[in-house]
């Protein structure tokens, strides 16, 4: 039997005996049965300080938002996840089941019962501390870096030494900014140290050292335009005066390390894969800012956790780009490509993504390239309801 078919006939099944139920059972309550499925599923976001507009940690937070929750319940819009069924499962889905769901609309069209407070579970413990854990190591910015009330900040960069005598397998990271309201976005590079400087050719001889590849090449037509981070730099002439808080592009980025985005800052490893981390590299912030209406400043960190061995699979971070990005005015949907080669002699598989679109994307593919004109789709995200 075809798989697709298999998935459906389940879904239908418990539908059928959720609906059964229903008929019989009596409604459920906050305190004893909706509680639980919010503290799993939707606190993480919906808390005091978090990215979510509200908190959904108590009844009281709860009780004025109840049409809305079954209305974004119902349409699977809430909890977020845009990776399309279709195109296989995902680690970390974040998907409520149909009892979970079936559970908060039955809560709803009851009138959103309080229940016995003694039913009520003891809400999760959120620590201010690390989410992955006490770090082996810990990054930060080596300034407070000063941002403006109002405005549009450029991607800034700050560099921090890193000291290992050995090579370090990161297993684990987490990136905390320093104000969280003002940080749309964290990459964090490394750079390894430049191999020891070779004695000068004798004139007439070749020099042996073969010329650096880059790591990836991007597709005719798709690449970053000179200037932009990761083009090529502008000449000296060209090169826009930003003042004294600019703190340009380094010449060479390598591999990323570690990610942030709002609502996503860490991330651990399937057992036995990690990122490299090269003695002696250096750590590189790439900082996204938005100001947010009053002057603040930011000191970003990132917490590293290390494999006590070396992984079967070792992991690259890269980032695919169409660097020539453009969308004609007004066509609401425009098709974008993106391109890039990796060099790697090895074979290569996806282990995660991150797909990252301002409000307007309407669907990503992540179709992967594989030898001899074949390709394999390895997922979809829809924006659309
Ligand atoms: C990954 C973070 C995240 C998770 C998990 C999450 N939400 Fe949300 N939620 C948000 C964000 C961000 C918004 C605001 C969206 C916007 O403004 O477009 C939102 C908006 C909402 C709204 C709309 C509020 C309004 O203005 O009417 C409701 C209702 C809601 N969430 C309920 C839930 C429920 C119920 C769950 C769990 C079953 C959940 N959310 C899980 C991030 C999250």
């Amino acid at each position: 039997m075809n798989n697709s078919i298999l998935v459906v006939l389940i879904t239908l099944a418990s539908a059928g005996s959720a609906f059964a139920q229903s008929a019989t059972a009596p409604s459920p309550t906050f305190n004893k049965d909706v509680a639980p499925i919010l503290y799993k599923n939707c606190t993480t976001c919906h808390r005091p300080g978090e990215i979510a507009p509200m908190s959904l940690l108590t009844f009281r937070d709860a009780r004025p938002w109840v049409k809305s929750i079954g209305a974004q319940v119902q349409k699977g819009a809430m909890p977020p996840w845009h990776a399309d069924p279709a195109y296989g499962e995902f680690l970390n889905d974040r998907r409520l089941s149909a009892a979970e769901k079936d559970t908060i609309l039955r809560w709803v069209n009851a009138g959103a019962p309080e229940g016995d407070p003694a039913d009520l579970p003891a809400p999760p413990a959120y620590t201010e501390g690390w989410a992955i854990g006490e770090p082996d190591a810990v990054f930060a910015m080596q300034e407070d870096y000063p941002l403006p009330a109002s405005g549009t900040v450029a991607y800034q960069y700050f560099e921090v030494p890193t000291s290992f005598a050995e090579d370090r397998w990161v297993q684990a990271f987490e990136v905390r900014p320093g104000d969280r309201a003002a940080v749309h976005h964290v990459i964090v590079y490394t750079r390894a140290p430049a191999p020891p400087a070779k004695p000068q050719p004798a004139a007439g001889e070749q020099s042996p050292r073969p010329r650096q590849q880059p790591a990836i090449t991007f597709a005719a037509g798709m690449e970053i335009p000179d200037g932009q981070t990761g083009g090529k730099p502008l000449p000296d002439g060209e090169r826009r005066n930003a003042g004294p808080n600019d703190r340009p592009a380094p010449k060479q980025l390598g591999p990323s390390v570690g990610a942030y985005v709002p609502g996503n800052g860490y991330r651990i490893y399937q057992p036995d894969t990690a990122t490299k981390l090269v003695a002696g590299s250096t750590i590189i912030f790439q900082m996204h800012y938005t100001p947010t209406g009053k002057a603040t400043t930011d000191r970003t960190k990132i917490g590293l956790i290390f494999a006590k061995t070396p992984p079967k699979t070792p992991l690259v971070g890269t980032a695919l780009i169409n660097g020539a990005l453009h969308i004609p005015a007004g066509d609401p949907d425009a098709r974008v490509d993106a391109e890039m080669t990796s060099t790697a002699t090895s074979s290569r598989s996806v282990e995660g993504c991150l797909v990252g679109w301002r409000m307007l994307g309407g669907a990503s593919f992540l179709p992967l390239g594989l030898p001899r004109g074949r390709s394999r789709f390895a997922g979809r995200w829809s924006n659309r309801a």
